[in-house]
């Protein structure tokens, strides 16, 4: 109900700034009395997905809270899950700003915020005194200044100190803003870190007496060949899932429009139908050998079941949010 307002005070600012800000807010008051201001009560609609119960399908993206801080505060407004990061080995401060640029006609966001994190280490102690009953994501990725050719070591290392702690592990090898990672979701460069990750986890496996599940974030411009060849890769590895898709670099549905000439990755509404069909050629490659968690451009109900029907399991929001706030997730989570 207030969520208008909130909005309507916070797109008065520079996006990255109200970003900033909200998460300040969110911070200071979890964990206080406060935080009933935030909850939402919504209907239990438990989804079984790579090996867990998630209690409903609707999940946060990527990208918002990369550092882990406000892990509760968002499970209060009622997400069956976090993906927390892109978290690093080591803390890197970003490209420069501004970097982060809402196009309001059309409702999308065009980020280049490069990984902007304060590295793994933070985002564990953070972890550590979250209380969240959801399903906890942990995206890593790697550092802009580790050469591609070392990135899967980068991989690794967050994999090793974030196994404990998370549900699964989300791979992001789909950011167009840090150079050459996208180059690792094809042919070699993907067989070669995918065999790492799955050795990485069977020995965390053993190490930790849990089987922690890792899904791979893809990008919504691979042509028909790459994603058949991705689609092949993940199932060859026996990967878990995978999470499709990341921010595109199409601007065709957006020209002319105000920002439309930035550089960086497109989210939201102008994503929604690239994404979709993604979803779904991926399912007619997949044939239920993995599953797949939909996101990009969903801000509507309609929205959110056009990608389950286009073959997704599970969901997440990132720039729909932002525009539509937190009874998008009611309205999603009540009526799928
Ligand atoms: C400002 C911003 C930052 C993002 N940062 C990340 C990130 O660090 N890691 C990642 O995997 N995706 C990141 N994303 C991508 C989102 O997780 C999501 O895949 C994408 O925005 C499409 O969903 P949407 O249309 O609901 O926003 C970011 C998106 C935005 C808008």
């Amino acid at each position: 109900m207030y969520y208008p307002l909130v909005r309507k005070a916070l797109f008065q600012l520079d996006a990255e700034r109200a970003h900033e800000l909200t998460l300040q807010q969110l911070h200071r008051i979890s964990g206080t009395p406060l935080m009933h201001l935030l909850r939402q009560r919504l209907p239990f609609r438990p989804v079984n997905c790579m090996g867990l119960t998630f209690k409903n399908p609707l999940g946060l993206a990527a990208g918002l809270d990369k550092n882990g801080e406000c892990i509760d505060a968002f499970g209060a407004m009622g997400f069956g899950s976090v993906e927390i990061g892109t978290v690093t080995p080591r803390p890197q401060p970003g490209n420069d700003k501004p970097r982060m640029f809402r196009v309001l006609e059309a409702e999308g966001i065009i980020n280049r915020m490069g990984f902007n994190n304060l590295g793994v280490d933070n985002l564990v102690e953070n972890v550590k005194r979250a209380h969240f009953d959801g399903i906890l994501g942990i995206n890593i990725g790697k550092n802009k200044d580790t050469p591609v050719e070392q990135g899967k070591e980068d991989y690794l290392t967050c994999m090793d100190k974030i196994y404990a702690y998370a549900g699964y592990i989300a791979v992001n090898i789909s950011s167009p803003n840090t150079p050459g990672l996208r180059s690792l979701q094809y042919g070699e460069a993907l067989d070669d870190l995918l065999t790492a990750i799955k050795h990485k986890q069977q020995a965390l496996e053993k190490r930790h007496h849990k089987y922690v599940p890792v899904a791979v974030k893809i990008a919504p411009d691979l042509s028909e060949e790459e994603l058949v060849q991705v689609a092949d890769s993940l199932v060859r590895h026996k990967i878990d899932g995978v999470i499709a898709t990341n921010t595109t670099l199409d601007r065709s549905l957006i020209s002319g429009l105000r920002h439309a000439g930035e550089e960086g990755g497109l989210s939201g509404r102008p994503l929604q139908l690239r994404s979709t069909e993604i979803v779904r050629r991926l399912a007619d490659e997949l044939q239920g050998r993995l599953p797949i968690v939909g996101v990009g451009g969903i801000d509507s109900l309609v929205a959110a079941r056009e990608k389950i029907a286009a073959g997704a399991s599970l969901l997440q929001i990132y720039s729909g949010f932002i525009f539509k706030g937190p009874p998008l997730i009611k309205e999603i989570v009540t009526h799928l």
